[in-house]
């Protein structure tokens, strides 16, 4: 591969030029296998490269390199390590544009609306904990006046990182970012559907980095995330996915006794009071909906709770607000809404829409798929919003990761609190009212990991993300997350007697 390390403008180009391949201990290497397997355009069904097909010897290879590099990654000044972290976060920054359009090719995610907005999080991710490597500190303890007691936190080792789909630079840069400023070395997993962008990345970020420190590997989920999980040298495990593969990961982290962070699904609620600015309220709909991500989001706000006072006025201007989006090519400016990720995804998520119809829900179907021949492949989907729909239709209950929101109706604050904790999941939660004492007694008892009033604010550096209940375990994105997860503490006791 003699692809250098400028912006490329030209996002087929680019993909082309990242086929193939891993990127471990500072190289590209193909599969040890040799296989490869197929990226697809979702907004036309072309191919526009390949990705290596990791198997438990590339995972070996990888986490071997990983262990060797971290031993003096961990002995480097954290400021310093922190300083190369960050220098990392302003090079990628050079890059947005060309990580969005590459972004936006493989995932079907809009250019403008989306991809450059993720590329751009994704390179503030790594300023923002390049400059914490100095709050890495321990503490004194006072425990005995003739010893001197104190507590240092010290990296995990090789940390093994499984990222999905759906924002899979961001997710990468919240897992990879802290690790590495603590003094760990990190393996990633890709996801099958995205495996090109988050190799440019690698690749950029390996100009600055020590070899191996941060490695990559693409793969199916059983035959590379599971090798990685079960490694010996793997020493915690990071993984952002469904519900149901978190819990195959975290049965296999527990059999080997090491930690696993886990950010999983949400059926997450947006609660409109009657006294609330219902204009602000619809905004925060479509951004909580994430309608220009078509949905493909754990915390999108899928169950919305409306006061019947306001409800057919919220619906009504709701309606036209997602019917004016532009769905269309995602490479073009233009375009508000792109696809789908993958026919399994659009299957799943018209089974959804299927089941809210058949369970005698209204269906409000917006937007228009676009015209052009040239996307007739595409996977587009109007999106959809359910109203007069049963809480216990699977729409209304489950997971769909796809442009479809349920509007309820509520009479009575109470009934509406309880129905908005009436679900597995735990991950993000809104209310939107003008009364101070309502909002504050609602932050207090919905059950989110996440809980905004009167916005619906996406992840933040520096703001702890994650969820209670199904919805996952531990905390991602903030200083707390890089002590808790990404640290051990050692006790130190210095008897000077
Ligand atoms: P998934 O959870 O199966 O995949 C996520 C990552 O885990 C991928 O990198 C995959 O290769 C890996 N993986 C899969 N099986 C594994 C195993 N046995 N061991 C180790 N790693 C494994 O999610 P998938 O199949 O992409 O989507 C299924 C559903 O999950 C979606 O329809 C959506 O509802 C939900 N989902 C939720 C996400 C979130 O952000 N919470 C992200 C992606 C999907
Ligand atoms: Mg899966």
């Amino acid at each position: 591969m003699t692809l250098g390390t400028e912006p490329l403008t030209d996002p087929f180009a680019l993909a082309q030029a990242l086929s193939g391949a891993h990127l471990i201990n500072g190289r590209f290497a193909s599969a040890a296998s040799g296989q490869t397997f197929d990226v697809v355009n979702p907004a036309t069904g072309a191919v526009i490269g390949q990705a290596a097909e990791g198997n438990a010897e590339d995972v070996d290879r990888a986490v071997e390199a990983a262990a060797l590099a971290q031993a003096d990654w961990k002995r480097m000044p954290a400021r310093q390590r922190g300083k190369l972290v960050a220098a990392c976060g302003a090079r990628l920054a050079e890059h947005v544009d060309e990580l969005g359009r590459l972004i936006a090719l493989e995932t079907g995610k809009a250019l403008r609306t989306e991809s450059r907005v993720e590329a751009s999080v994704l390179a503030d991710m790594f300023v923002f904990f390049g400059g914490l490597g100095s709050e890495l500190k321990g503490e004194s303890v006072p425990f005995n006046p003739d010893m001197m007691t104190v507590t240092m936190r010290e990296p995990v080792g090789v940390v093994g990182v499984i990222i999905p789909w759906n924002v899979p630079l961001l997710l990468m840069a919240m897992k990879i970012a802290p690790a590495l400023v603590a003094g760990n070395a990190v393996v990633v997993k890709s996801a099958e559907e995205a495996p090109l962008t988050v190799l440019r990345v690698c690749q950029i970020m390996n100009e600055i980095l020590p070899p191996g420190v941060f490695n990559i590997l693409s793969g199916f989920g059983p035959a590379c995330g599971g090798p990685l999980v079960s490694h010996p040298k793997v020493a915690k495990v990071s993984f952002t996915g469904s519900v149901e593969t978190g819990r195959i990961v975290a049965r296999a982290a527990a059999d080997r006794l090491i930690p696993a962070t886990l950010e999983l699904g949400g059926k997450s609620p947006m609660i409109i009071m009657g006294d609330a600015d219902l204009d602000r309220a619809v905004d925060g709909a479509v951004t909580g909906m994430r309608f220009t991500r078509q949905g493909q989001s754990c915390t999108a706000s899928s169950r919305i709770y409306v006061h019947d006072s306001v409800h057919d006025a919220f619906v009504e201007k709701l309606r036209a607000r997602v019917d004016a989006m532009v769905m269309g090519d995602p490479l073009d400016e233009a375009t508000d809404i792109g696809t789908i990720i993958s026919p399994q995804q659009l299957e799943k998520v018209t089974g959804f829409i299927e089941a809210g119809r058949a369970a005698g829900a209204t269906a409000i179907a917006c937007s228009a798929v676009p015209g052009d021949p040239a996307l007739a492949k595409g996977l587009f989907l109007q999106p959809v919003i359910f109203t007069d729909i049963a809480a216990d239709a699977p729409p209304a209950k489950e997971e769909i990761f796809g442009p479809v929101v349920c509007v309820f109706r509520f009479r009575d604050y109470e009934e509406v609190i309880e129905a908005a904790n009436d679900s597995e999941y735990g991950l993000a939660a809104t209310i939107w009212t003008r009364d101070l004492r309502t909002a504050m007694d609602a932050t207090r008892r919905l059950e989110a990991g996440f809980v905004q009033v009167n916005q619906n604010l996406v992840v933040q550096p520096n703001l702890s993300y994650g969820g209670v209940k199904s919805s996952g375990l531990g905390k991602e994105a903030s200083l707390e997350s890089m002590l808790e997860h990404f640290t051990h503490k050692k006790t130190i006791i210095f008897n000077m007697t």
